[in-house]
């Protein structure tokens, strides 16, 4: 028998993963050009703190974690998000007493148990990234364009920034009775009625068209914010368009999870179907105090690095799929005594940094040229008996055939200098 991922694990394999690959250094370069600094945190937490942090009314808590005993009795659970273990740590390192914000991100695997589709897995792959320490409106607007930035870096176009504000402790409570009143009016489904008690703005969020034509008229929180959170709200935009990073107020956007104040946004990708939300986030002043911190306001986002890839294919077209390896040089060995040859000339090669690789295994010559070719490379390296005894080694360009002998000594040289011109026209 034969095994298979289970069910909903979304896998990078070549040459697809190179474009996972890519997709995760634009994030990464996008913050640390911020100054965030790179964090691994726990891939399994107490459960407790994801019931407390993301909230027992949020879908994720009430049907999708993979919550598990261990075998020391623990009850944990693997994380489906990264905000809640971030500030954990955050916390238990005692980082919030240094200099504030705390500006970190980090990636890797989440885990929910969701209905697979397309863009939607049990296993899928976020960026994050948390600014912890500040109410500082600046802020929003720089983790907004530490996402916008990398999406741009990446050539994507067709994606809209959405933007809203969920107010705070003061103004929510006041716009979340009056969503009661106007929701419980309507004419609904059973479960829906349950959610209007346990979490109202979830039902703005609702796709079925009897309740969107319903919820129509219903009242909007930028309606109800107060001073404080609409003077924060205001600022945020402002800053947004003084960055010349375009978005649209989106009075209806709520989130998945239960933690969010004030400023919240998503991204949404035009070409990508049901699945769309490119990336998400948003401030979350309370959840310090939620999980037994002190008062500690953050803000921040996670993007799908799924969605991501998809949504790079989506623009890019066949385009899109890049060489499986970055291979530059590709070693060649006629006859067993020049293998040592070639191992140790591209080893060279890469200690002077240029990927390179070589064809494993005893292979013909036509076979080992296929490898070179298949490889991507730009140029193969023949060694055979007859450059072992001149002293010389047998270079192909694999663009045009042209094939020549170049002493060994000066090889390396010869192909650093010829791939930094092929490097330099290529831009
Ligand atoms: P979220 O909106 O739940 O936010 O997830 C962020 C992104 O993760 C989504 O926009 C989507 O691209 C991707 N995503 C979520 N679920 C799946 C899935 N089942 N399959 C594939 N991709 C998925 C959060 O997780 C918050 N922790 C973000 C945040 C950070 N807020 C403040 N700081």
């Amino acid at each position: 028998m034969s095994f298979q991922a289970p069910k909903g694990v979304s896998e990078y394999v070549p040459p697809r993963s190179a474009l996972f690959e890519e997709a995760r250094e634009a994030f990464n370069e996008s913050a640390r050009r911020a100054c965030y600094a790179p964090v691994e945190t726990a891939v399994f937490e107490d459960t407790s703190l994801f019931v407390r942090g993301v909230g027992e009314s949020s879908d994720v808590v009430r049907k999708e974690m993979y919550s598990f005993e261990t075998r020391g009795g623990d009850q944990v659970t693997l994380r489906p998000e990264f905000t809640a273990g971030v500030l954990r740590a955050v916390l238990e390192h005692n980082l919030h007493r240094g200099a504030l914000p705390v500006k970190v991100f980090t990636s890797g695997a989440a885990f929910r148990y969701e209905q697979p589709q397309a863009g939607r897995y049990r296993q899928f792959y976020q960026f994050d990234l948390e600014a912890i320490g500040t109410e500082d409106p600046a802020v929003d607007a720089e983790t907004i364009a530490v996402a916008y930035d990398a999406y741009r870096s990446l050539g994507l176009t067709q994606f809209t920034l959405l933007l809203n504000s969920l107010g705070d402790s003061n103004c929510r409570p006041v716009y979340r009775a009056a969503l009661q009143d106007f929701l419980r009016k309507l004419d609904l489904d059973e479960e829906t009625r349950q959610r209007i008690e346990i979490n109202p703005l979830r039902v703005l969020d609702d796709k079925r068209p009897e309740v969107r034509e319903q919820t129509a008229d219903a009242p909007y929180i930028v309606d109800y914010l107060c001073e404080a959170c609409k003077t924060h709200y205001d600022t945020v935009r402002a800053l947004l368009t003084s960055m010349n990073i375009p978005y649209q107020d989106a009075p209806r956007l709520v989130r998945g999870l239960d933690y969010y104040t004030r400023t919240t946004y998503e991204f949404d990708h035009a070409l990508l179907g049901a699945q769309s939300g490119i990336g998400g986030g948003g401030r979350y002043d309370g959840l310090s105090e939620d999980i037994g911190g002190p008062p500690l306001p953050g803000i921040g986002f996670a993007v799908g690095l799924d969605r991501i890839v998809l949504a790079i294919e989506s623009e890019r077209g066949a385009a899109a799929a890049p060489a499986a390896t970055g291979c530059q040089v590709f070693g060649v060995a006629l006859g067993e005594d020049a293998h040592t040859d070639v191992l140790t000339f591209i080893t060279a090669l890469r200690r002077a940094g240029v990927a390179a690789d070589m064809a494993f295994g005893s292979r013909g010559l036509k076979g080992a040229m296929k490898a070179a070719d298949r490889s991507g490379a730009r140029f193969a390296v023949i060694i055979g008996a007859e450059e072992r005894k001149s002293g010389t080694v047998s270079i192909k360009d694999l663009e045009n055939g042209e094939q020549q002998d170049v002493a060994a000594t000066s090889a390396t040289d010869w192909l650093l200098s010829k791939l930094r011109r092929a490097g330099e026209e290529a831009e």
